[in-house]
């Protein structure tokens, strides 16, 4: 089957960074589907898993978490699906990814494809609805339908888990959401998602949101949380909650101890890295998302679609990724489309 991978860790723009490939199709274990890849989005950690991690063996790495395909064959143990469904899923961090023509996967971190998209415009929405679900009802536990009276703030609003975000804090809790952006676009775009207040995260945090009347309970720090923490700390509520999902340098714990705040670490890959008894988990919620997408309660985030998946689309997927401006998600149809 056709496939894209690196060989070497270095930058996008390294030759070594996006190589295409021949390899032999996967089989699926007893718990696994074997998915043709109709649709793919980039992420930042396809960008930061090339720049900082040498790819093990000498074969290329395939990367690409988010996908959505047709399953085409079901390991011996499956239940919930059978060859010639549509799916989505954000995959596993330790095994070979969606840039390629097929890929097998655990069945337990799968959904249903929303009917009503396509298969870019579904791949757009599990890596981050995995994310954002996550921070919303394990870290922050607000409970479906509460928050009322509570406020969150988004840090990196318009961005892939932003933009979710946004659109499950308002369609499943009663949380009033701020949510942050810098430029005319991302203000207009998170104001689309469904945010209620938009404040510039290039200007003080603390300041605006005192501005706003505002106290917020939850705060939701999605980029540059070393840069943000002590506003952050600053305009949260004593015992509020602060989860955040980057990788911050230096960011100083202390500072949480006089509000009594809780500090969550949001990790979507954590159930599946350490194969937890609740991975099924993220399957179900992937099927609420597909529900609440059809019911057009939940929209796509997906914003750029960049055509088939190529070694030069995928280059320039994960280039315009990098740049750290994206506005929702970047999308390409799948190598599956290619198979054959
Ligand atoms: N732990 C996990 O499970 C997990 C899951 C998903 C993602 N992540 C990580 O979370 C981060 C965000 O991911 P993403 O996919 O949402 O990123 P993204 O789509 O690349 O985010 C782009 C957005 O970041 C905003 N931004 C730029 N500078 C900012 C600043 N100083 N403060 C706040 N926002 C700023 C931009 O808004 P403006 O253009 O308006 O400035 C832009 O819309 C990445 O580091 C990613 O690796 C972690």
């Amino acid at each position: 089957m056709k496939a894209l991978g690196y060989t070497q860790k270095g930058a996008i723009s390294e030759p070594s960074s996006v190589v295409e490939f021949e390899t032999d199709q996967p089989t699926p274990g007893a718990g696994d589907l074997l998915v043709e890849v109709l649709g793919v989005s980039v992420n930042p950690v396809d960008v930061k898993v090339r720049a900082n991690r040498r790819p093990p063996g000498d074969a290329p790495r395939i990367l690409g978490f988010d996908a959505a395909g047709i399953v085409r064959q079901t390991g011996a143990a499956v239940k919930g699906f059978k060859p010639g469904d549509a799916v989505f899923y954000a995959g596993e961090f330790t095994r070979p990814g969606s840039n390629a023509a097929f890929q097998v996967v655990d069945e337990r971190l799968v959904g249903r494809k929303p009917n009503s998209l396509g298969f870019a415009e579904a791949a757009a929405l599990p890596l981050t609805s995995i994310t954002a679900w996550e921070i919303l009802f394990d870290c922050f536990r607000v409970a479906e339908g509460g928050g009322a009276g509570d406020a969150v703030l988004i840090i990196g609003g318009a961005g892939g888990v932003g933009s979710i975000l946004i659109q499950l804090a308002k369609q499943l809790t009663g949380l009033t959401v701020i949510a942050t952006a810098s430029r005319d676009d991302t203000r207009a775009w998170v104001t689309k998602m469904g945010a209620d207040h938009v404040i510039d995260h290039h200007k003080p945090l603390d300041a605006q949101v005192a501005d706003l009347g505002l106290h917020p309970r939850y705060v939701a720090s999605l980029n540059q949380t070393g840069r943000h923490f002590a506003a952050i700390v600053e305009l949260i509520q004593p015992r509020g909650h602060i989860s955040l999902i980057d990788d911050p340098q230096g960011i100083d714990i202390t500072a949480i101890k006089l509000k009594a705040l809780t500090l969550s670490w949001e990790f979507m890959f954590a159930r599946s890295m350490f194969q937890t008894d609740d991975m099924q988990a993220q399957g179900d919620l992937l099927g609420r998302v597909s529900a609440l997408v059809d019911e057009g309660r939940l929209v796509t985030t997906a914003n750029r679609h960049l055509g088939p998946l190529t070694g030069d689309s995928l280059r320039a997927a994960l280039t315009e990724q990098d740049s750290g401006a994206a506005i929702g998600k970047i999308v390409l149809d799948g190598l599956g489309n290619a198979a054959g």
